[in-house]
């Protein structure tokens, strides 16, 4: 299946790229700079095409059967970006995709997002954003799965991490395992309409969604 990622040269971009290079999918990457494609290529990308969460994405996206969106504007932008992108961005691709009979769609969301009010105040902002993004995508009629990790670190990934269905837990994880996360989930038919949380943990990846 062709999966169209929004964010895949972020962080956590890449190293899904990187896992999706041994997997029985193609990884359409969104670039925004077209300087970004060959290294993209590289690491695992089957091709790359531009698009800009900003706009309309829809040409950028045609053929694909599924959407990973794990972009952001990350902490160095302003609180409009913040919605710009993290909501605004997400909500009009999950709107892209249900117009296109896109029907399974992949949210990176954030630990706390379930519960915005509750997050340390200076992360309100970003986690209400996120809260309203994962909102329309459980109400859009699409098949989704809403993945809420905690803090994000560059350390290598374990593929352990703890899953939290329920009360959200608070924690770590590297981004590596992120990315694991999200090719697992991709091959998983029990995380259809779900909402998840992840953490560093001791059970394997696969193991711990078949848990769910
Ligand atoms: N930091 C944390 O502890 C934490 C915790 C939980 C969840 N998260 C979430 O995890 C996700 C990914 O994290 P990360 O560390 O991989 O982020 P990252 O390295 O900052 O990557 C973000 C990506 O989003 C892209 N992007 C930004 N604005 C865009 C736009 N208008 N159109 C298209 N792409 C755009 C960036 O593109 P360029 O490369 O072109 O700039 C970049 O590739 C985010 O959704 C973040 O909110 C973070």
């Amino acid at each position: 299946m062709h999966v169209f990622i929004a964010g895949a040269n972020g962080k956590i971009g890449r190293h899904l790229l990187q896992e999706m290079a041994d997997s029985d999918h193609e990884a359409r990457a969104m670039i925004r700079d077209p300087d970004q494609g060959p290294e993209l290529q590289q690491l695992g990308a089957t091709e790359t095409v531009l698009g800009d969460l900003e706009q309309d994405c829809s040409e950028a996206m045609r053929g694909c059967g599924a959407v990973i969106f794990t972009a952001g504007s990350g902490p160095h932008t302003g609180p409009e970006k913040t919605v710009d992108v993290d909501q605004d961005g997400a909500i009009r691709l999950v709107d892209t995709a249900r117009a296109m009979g896109i029907k399974r769609f992949i949210l990176v969301s954030s630990m706390g997002a379930g519960e915005p009010e509750k997050g340390p105040e200076k992360l309100r902002h970003y986690l209400q954003a996120k809260h309203n993004a994962d909102e329309h995508l459980k109400a859009s009629g699409l098949n989704y799965t809403i993945v809420r990790p905690g803090q994000l670190t560059n350390d290598n990934g374990t593929g352990k991490v703890t899953m939290t269905a329920g009360a959200e837990e608070f924690g770590k994880i590297p981004r590596q395992d992120v990315a694991r996360v999200l090719l697992a989930v991709l091959d998983s038919d029990n995380t259809a309409n779900r909402v998840f949380g992840v953490v560093s943990g001791d059970t394997p990846v696969a193991e711990a969604l078949t848990k769910l």
